[in-house]
């Protein structure tokens, strides 16, 4: 393969850019040449397709958000605008594409496949909501970011003795309200893949109270409900001086962390090396510690992403 393509799709995520940066690099290295797609599978039926040189990745590493820009793209889940995609991708004599995204971008990727045409998919969302992987590229950063948003708050809630209702990002996954909560030593950690119990939740707040606890902080995920709503709802069991904070798209901007970085990087490279080795239709993640990757259309089909509810478990008996 000599030339491939880049697109970022789907929701920006810290650490997109170290994605470029890696697949740019690793690419010209090895002899190939790079083209960039601006705004996902939208520019790339429009053909709006640049050439990246060594220097185009410059100075972006630690830059949030995707240069490449992103969209949401519903339109390629359409048999044409596959077929223009490819049309386009044909025209620039681009062999081979790496679509870095979250599970829209993936079906994306898997239509390509589908049509023959040589697809890689690197997971990049701040949901961690992709099978075939542990980590997808942003939910260290964001988790990190809504950690930060955490202990601020905490100190609000314990100078107010005040119960926090934060809402949190994630769409249908609870990964970044179990991290950041664990990690910020949240008291109640609410999320889709865990049942939950208001009056348990209320129960457990009044016995905080009643041992002297000054702060309270419980995280929603986006995918249970508002955290406005969850806070109407606990109104019903008495009154714990209750504020809502809703975190939302401060969750997906700023600059990636080491980790989002050097994952960002394996994964760049890696994705790189099964295009040149002619694999296509594959996914790359990060599993047991170790990058590998695997077939999108299988992933995609029989994969489930499952938080490591080991973790609720853990909460529940540390935060009491
Ligand atoms: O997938 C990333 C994400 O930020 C989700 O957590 C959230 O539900 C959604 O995107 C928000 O999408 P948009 O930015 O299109 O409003």
């Amino acid at each position: 393969m000599k030339r491939i393509g880049i697109l970022t799709s789907g929701g920006d995520a810290p650490g997109m850019n170290a994605a470029i940066r890696a697949i740019t690099r690793k690419a010209i290295f090895s002899g190939m040449e790079v083209y960039g797609i601006n705004y996902g599978f939208a520019g790339l039926v429009a053909g709006d397709i640049r050439r990246l040189e060594i220097a185009d990745v410059g100075d972006k590493i630690q830059r949030g958000g995707t240069f490449l820009y992103s969209a949401r793209y519903p339109e390629f889940a359409t048999e044409e605008g596959q077929l223009k995609g490819i049309e386009q991708l044909n025209k620039f004599g681009i062999e081979g594409l790496v679509v870095i995204g979250g599970d829209g971008s993936y079906h994306g990727a898997l239509a390509l496949t589908r049509h023959g045409y040589p697809a890689v998919g690197i997971p990049g969302t701040i949901d961690n909501d992709i099978p075939g992987t542990d980590f997808t590229i942003g939910f260290d950063t964001a988790t990190n970011t809504i950690l930060d948003s955490l202990d601020r708050i905490r100190d609000t809630a314990t100078s107010h003795v005040r119960t926090f209702i934060i809402e949190v990002m994630g769409r249908d996954a609870g990964d970044i309200a179990l991290w950041a909560g664990v990690a910020g030593g949240a008291d109640e950690i609410i999320i889709p893949e865990h049942d939950f119990h208001m009056d348990k939740v209320a129960k457990r707040i009044q016995e905080g109270r009643d041992r002297g606890k000054k702060h309270c902080l419980i995280v929603v995920a986006e995918g249970v409900m508002g955290a406005n709503e969850f806070a109407e709802k606990l109104k019903d069991y008495g009154d714990f001086h209750t504020r809502v904070s809703i975190l939302g798209h401060v969750a997906r901007g700023g600059s990636p962390s080491a980790r989002d970085r050097v994952l960002a990087s394996k994964f760049g490279g890696f994705a790189v090396e099964l295009l040149q080795e002619g694999k296509g239709g594959r996914c790359v993640g990060l599993l047991d510690n170790k990058v590998v990757s695997s077939d999108i259309v299988d992933t995609l089909e029989n994969g489930k992403h499952q938080p490591d509810l080991s973790l609720y478990d853990l909460n529940q008996e540390l935060s009491f």
